[in-house]
């Protein structure tokens, strides 16, 4: 006997009909070796009925085609643009849960973590995916491309919803585009108030990046009595103390003015994440993103990630920086199928400057989790990390649910 599929609900019934055998049965005893689909026998739902394919699959109209001229490659160029935002629905589908879980009145405790890290994990597996996908169009030629470019009329990825959508719902922020991008980034929804109040509702709404500082925030052990920013700072002021020493002590001028010049910068650098206000500061200058204390937040999971409870949070600040990077990798790989196609002259379908405009977009504007990606800088060997006071270090090791000394739930 056939068991039904065990993550479809019975009165469903698996699309694709899908059984398995029971270890020990013999196939001559099961029906679906025989070629019989029992379930589908029974009536419900079927894979085609079941994934709407006649709509998906009726969606590829070449407008080469349509224009009496067919170009063979305009298939290849519709299926990876809706493969791509296929992949966006579903990434949108996973952020925007993990945001909601986040904004949960009831926070985030370590169970639903679990589930946070796998979904942003899972979009870390997709964003991957789209950044090979790319290549599968760089089998087309520009020639063959040109063959039907003017079809195209004005159609251009730029105008593609869920591509801004992702972008807000992440974090990116209209003062973080790139001038091209700020002026004409709404005008082509003009004509689609469906879509426009869409975008407008996605800047509206807290990004991943705003509910992640949040969190950040209330990191264990920022405030109360460990106060880790106190005990940085010390472990920190010591560290310069002693290069000044070593400075001091050196005999070659050339050497000395070198190393004296690197010291100053490294203590502007850590006298910026002790001081608010020259934080605030870089923030205002866009050179940072993230709040203070989520910040302080962040370098504290770093520092002792090896803790049981940061586990998890350490986790997730990787997979922040994996997403970030990824969606860098994109847009690079986009902009050198872009010069492939067109050059690095040709105006963009959407009117951009084309490839000039893509690749100002590789720039850090873009980058939501830039602050995770620049904490490198004020990390110090692991011995001079400041250690754990003993009840630190009891929370750390405890998985509660209790509130603790910070007010941060598990
Ligand atoms: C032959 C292949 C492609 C060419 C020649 C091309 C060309 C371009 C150009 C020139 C732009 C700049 C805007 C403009 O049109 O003026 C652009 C933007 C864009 N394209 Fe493509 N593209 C191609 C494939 C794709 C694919 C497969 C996707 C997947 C969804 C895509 C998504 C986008 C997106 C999202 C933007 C906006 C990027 C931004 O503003 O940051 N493109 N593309």
């Amino acid at each position: 006997m056939s068991k039904k599929c065990p993550l479809i609900s019975p009165s469903v019934g698996c699309p694709a009909g899908y059984g398995f055998v029971q270890d020990g049965e013999k196939e001559a005893d099961d029906p679906t070796q025989a070629g019989v689909n029992v379930l589908a026998d029974a009536g419900g739902i079927s894979y085609g009925d079941y994934l709407q394919l006649d709509k998906i699959l009726s969606a590829q109209v070449p407008q080469s085609r349509v224009h009496g001229q067919e170009v063979h490659d305009e298939h290849l160029f519709i299926v990876t643009h809706q493969a791509y935002e296929l992949w966006f629905k579903q990434v949108i589908f996973e952020i925007d849960s993990i945001r909601d879980c986040f904004l949960d009145d009831s926070g985030v405790d370590e169970a639903r973590m679990l589930e946070v890290i796998k979904r942003l994990q899972r979009v870390v597996m997709i964003i991957k995916l789209l950044v090979d996908q790319v290549l599968i169009l760089e089998t087309m030629t520009p020639l063959n491309f040109m063959d039907f470019r003017d079809f195209l009329s004005s159609a251009s990825g730029f105008q593609s919803l869920q591509f801004r959508l992702l972008e807000n719902k992440l974090g990116i922020k209209s003062e973080y585009r790139v001038r091209y991008n700020q002026s004409n980034y709404r005008r082509v929804y003009e004509d689609k108030p469906d879509e426009l109040a869409a975008l407008e509702a996605s800047e509206d709404e807290p990004g991943l990046s705003d509910v992640v500082q949040r969190w950040l925030e209330r990191t264990p052990g920022l405030t109360g009595d460990f106060n880790f920013a106190a005990k940085y700072k010390e472990a920190i002021d010591k560290i310069l103390v002693e290069s000044l020493e070593l400075i001091e002590a050196e005999d070659n001028i050339a050497m000395k003015t070198h190393l004296m010049s690197n010291y100053s910068k490294k203590k502007e650098q850590f006298d910026s994440i002790f001081d608010p206000e020259k934080h605030n500061a870089l923030v205002k200058r866009g050179e940072r993103r993230f709040s203070h204390n989520a910040l302080l937040g962040a370098l504290m999971i770093s520092c002792y990630s090896e803790e049981p409870r940061f586990h998890q949070p350490h986790q997730l600040l990787i997979a922040l920086m994996d997403i970030d990077s990824l969606i860098t990798k994109w847009r690079y790989n986009h902009v050198m199928l872009v010069q492939r196609m067109l050059g690095s002259i040709q105006l963009g379908t959407g009117g951009s400057s084309g490839y000039q405009y893509l690749r100002s977009t590789l720039s850090e504007r873009y980058k939501v989790f830039i602050d995770l990606f620049n904490m490198s800088t004020f990390l110090v060997p692991r011995n001079l990390i400041p250690p754990l006071t003993p009840q630190m270090r009891t929370t750390l090791r405890t998985h509660t649910q209790d509130v603790d000394e910070s007010g941060q739930k598990g």
